[in-house]
């Protein structure tokens, strides 16, 4: 009677077990985060659900000897092993991030809080929560670029500004200097030795005279109006101005405009100057690359129409098989003055000018380089919207 006892008894005791490893193992698998075990050499003894979903391995794969780490990307590895070490030694949980390594190679970031398991009083392993942190990961990249595209813009509109309240200050006095040295120069004589100085006077003069001029019509933004144009007819004079100096240069230009895009309302001359920017430097880095002929020294300008957020846009892309822009320099292409050409060639005015008016047109620039093969400028402008004649906020460089 009494041994029948003793089996009723244990087996009632095995039953319950059961049910209890039943009820945490149910427990562990509801939870939406990754729950695991591992022993004191870090190999895994345990995974839930989530944990098996998040990794793409199965349960079977987890427990035949992997350890912590190896769901972890090499460069994690070692942290994550000291992390472990510390918190046997010391008993205490620890958290962190790391870059947790999917079965089928690809990355993503986990937050990982593990905490010993003690028995009898001593360190038998470890146990933790993983949580897949994608999501936020993406929102904060999401503000941190945005923020940054902010920043530039802000930096672009205040320095856009100032460039042009000291333009307007440094006109009369360059006026005043070029008409001085006119005056010098008509008051030599043929042979005197003095005109070649008066004449540098006046050729320094004259470049800083242009600077100014562009940053003047820049900030003031002459108030043509918006009026309907076909791109066709707009990019037709700029063309037609760099035509000869491409040829001279052997550069093929490949023009791609389908006649029957829709009209936009734009100021033109305003659009025609950018082409005209773009084109330069398009050409500039050809030359760059190519001091002869080639059968890559080609420059391409496209219209095509797309649609943006239900909207209807028109998109002008000039594109060229030049230099490239070096990384270190990409994100200050479009300040005002910066240039990496040499002295006398470049102003770096070029795209911040049209950078602003594609701006002042609702539009957006933005550009695709690769160093050595080349690079593409794209203006996208809104063919409804953006008929106003003033931009939302005063654009840059309205001083
Ligand atoms: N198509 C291009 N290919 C390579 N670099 C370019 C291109 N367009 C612009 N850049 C770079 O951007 C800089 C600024 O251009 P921009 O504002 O037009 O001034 P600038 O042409 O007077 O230098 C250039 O000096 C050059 O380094
Ligand atoms: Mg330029």
């Amino acid at each position: 009677m009494a041994i029948y006892d003793d089996v009723t008894e244990r087996m009632e005791t095995l039953e319950s077990l059961r049910e209890s490893e039943a009820k945490y193992r149910e427990l562990a698998d509801s939870l939406p985060i990754a729950v695991y075990e591992a022993d004191l050499e870090g190999r895994m003894t345990f995974i839930n659900r989530t944990g098996v979903e998040l990794s793409g391995y199965s349960e079977s794969e987890f427990l035949s000897g992997f350890s912590v780490s190896d769901f972890l990307v090499e460069s994690d590895r070692p942290r994550a092993a000291s992390t472990i070490g510390r918190i046997l030694a010391s008993g205490k949980p620890s958290s962190g991030e790391y870059s947790a390594r999917r079965k089928d190679g690809t990355a993503f970031p986990v937050h990982v809080v593990s905490t010993p398991v003690i028995k009898e009083g001593r360190p038998a392993g470890l146990r933790g929560i993983v949580i897949d942190i994608s999501e936020r990961k993406r929102a904060e990249d999401e503000k941190r670029s945005w923020e940054a595209a902010l920043r530039q813009q802000q930096k672009l509109e205040s320095i856009g500004t100032l460039a042009g309240g000291v333009a307007h200050e440094i006109n009369n006095p360059i006026n005043g200097i070029m008409n001085y040295a006119q005056l010098i120069l008509d008051s030599l004589t043929a042979e005197s030795p003095l005109r070649v100085h008066a004449k540098e006077i006046l050729r320094e003069t004259d470049r800083v005279a242009n600077i100014v001029g562009s940053l003047l019509t820049f900030a003031r933004q002459d108030k043509q109006a918006h009026s309907p144009a076909a791109i066709g007819d707009i990019v037709e004079s700029p063309l037609r101005l760099v035509r000869t100096v491409l040829r001279r240069d052997q550069i093929i230009l490949e023009v791609n405009i389908p006649p029957d895009l829709p009209r936009i309302k734009c100021r033109s001359q305003q659009i025609q100057q950018v082409v005209m920017n773009l084109i330069t430097n398009a050409r500039d880095a050809l030359n760059e690359r190519f001091p002869g002929a080639d059968d890559d020294k080609r420059i391409v300008l496209r219209a095509s129409e797309c649609e943006r957020d239900g909207h209807r846009w028109i998109r002008m892309t000039v594109e060229d098989h030049g230099a490239g822009i070096p990384e270190a320099v990409r994100d200050r292409i479009f300040e005002p003055f910066f240039t990496t050409k040499p002295r006398d060639h470049g102003t770096g005015l070029g795209l911040s000018i049209s950078h602003g008016i594609v701006r002042d047109h609702h539009g957006e620039m933005h550009f695709e380089t690769e160093v050595g093969r080349g690079t593409r400028f794209h203006v996208d402008l809104p063919e409804e919207i953006g008929w106003a004649l003033e931009p939302p906020d005063g654009g840059p460089g309205r001083a």
